[in-house]
């Protein structure tokens, strides 16, 4: 892949895809780590002299302009973290987007509206997403792709545009490929894997591939109770994938038969409602209450999982143990992330959730080894799938 370094970018129009999809609480960013993330490569081509037309999305507007999804409070965010002026367009690629990237000096910048705004953008249809990104790419005279956590969208900005413009992957793209090119090439052993968040079928793919490579698996979160359940235990009304039990029992046996140690949890924070008032308590792994959910990992759990990560050399971590927004329910991926920083071992937090979690319960990102800024993206390269955003800047 060619990097920023090999492009001729003084005075000229380069556009950056950057991944800025942030989590926003009433308008407000929550956690501007992905902002922070895109930073060293917009300094570098704005001190080179380019003038840096930087374009992102924020959530799912599917095609319609909807305001709460509006980029404008990260427009303003990315000009405070760079302590320099970022024109912003209120469109993505209309008249004021035009007007912005025609004003724009050298060494200055501008952000563009949310590519999702635009049908074009997330279109299955080629001419349809090829038509926005002759559009798109037609702002610029040279890409860079610095949005690690969307190479695993064929989107226009990130598939098509490359095929358009001489392009370039942006640092964060390097160093984040390079950190799970090393996971899934050479881990030092002892290799460990951390797995929470919601849902086991977002899990498949990574699970299945991880069967082969990892030593070991400690599984958390929402997913567990479908784990649980096919180990034969009452779950009460946690969430419960039940067409994946059969695909659980068969990941518990082959990991058996291949020797990888599936860590579950032996005790489980469990409450009458989702919500933090709810009435809640510790209560077995293999005896949650009919009547409860289960909302976190219980802290026998939580003691055991620090304990089958002391000696790691490696370890890999994506989705929260339990409800970690809700305080009583945040004990587990706070003792993971703890565990993660005691064993020594090279660490790595994949997951815009996981890497959000680390950041709001206060841990010093410094005490990782790495923080991805892709959730999707890092666990699609994990599951050994070919990634539309990497391949197109090969191309
Ligand atoms: C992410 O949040 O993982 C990336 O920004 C990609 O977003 P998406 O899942 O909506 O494509």
């Amino acid at each position: 892949m060619k990097t920023i370094d090999a492009l001729d970018v003084p005075g000229r129009r380069v556009l950056v895809r950057a991944d800025l999809n942030v989590p926003l609480d009433d308008g407000r960013i929550t956690d501007d780590g992905r902002i922070r993330a895109t930073l060293p490569a917009l300094r570098k081509l704005a001190e080179r002299g380019a003038k840096v037309i930087v374009c992102a999305h924020l959530g799912r507007p599917k095609g319609q302009v909807k305001p709460e999804f509006s980029l404008r409070p990260v427009a303003e965010r990315l000009s405070e973290l760079l302590g320099e002026p970022v024109a912003f367009a209120t469109d993505v690629v209309g008249e004021s987007a035009q007007a912005t990237v025609g004003e724009l000096g050298d060494g200055r910048y501008a952000l563009l509206e949310n590519l999702r705004f635009e049908p074009g953008e997330t279109s299955k249809d080629d001419a349809e997403r090829g038509a926005f990104a002759d559009r798109l790419a037609g702002l610029a005279e040279l890409f860079v792709n610095n949005a690690f956590g969307a190479v695993h969208r064929k989107h226009a900005s990130v598939y098509d545009v490359p095929k358009r413009l001489p392009s370039a992957a942006g640092g964060l793209i390097l160093t984040e490929v390079g950190v799970l090119q090393r996971l899934t090439e050479s881990p030092d052993r002892p290799y460990a894997v951390v797995l929470g968040g919601s849902k086991v079928s977002d899990k498949l793919g990574v699970i299945d591939n991880l069967l082969g490579v990892a030593d070991r698996i400690l599984i958390g979160g929402g997913m567990v109770f479908t784990f649980l359940a096919a180990r034969g235990h009452e779950v009460g009304s946690s969430l419960l994938e039940e067409d994946q039990i059969d695909t659980v029992r068969g990941y518990l046996r082959r990991a058996e038969e291949a020797g990888v140690e599936f860590v579950l949890p032996t005790d489980i924070v469990a409450a009458a409602a989702f919500s933090a008032d709810a009435d809640h308590g510790v209560v077995p792994a293999d005896a949650i209450p009919a009547d409860r959910m289960g909302l976190d990992i219980g802290p026998d759990s939580g003691r055991l999982f620090a304990e089958r990560l002391t000696g790691t050399k490696t370890v890999f971590w994506n989705g929260p143990m339990g409800v970690f927004e809700m305080a009583p329910y945040a004990h587990g991926t706070r003792a993971v992330a703890q565990g993660m920083i005691d064993s020594g071992a090279f660490t790595v937090v994949g997951g815009g959730d996981s890497a959000a979690a680390v950041r709001t319960l206060g841990f010093d990102e410094n005490a990782f080894g790495h923080i991805s800024t892709g959730g999707g993206a890092s666990l699609e390269y994990l599951e050994g799938k070919t990634l539309p955003g990497l391949v197109a800047l090969e191309g």
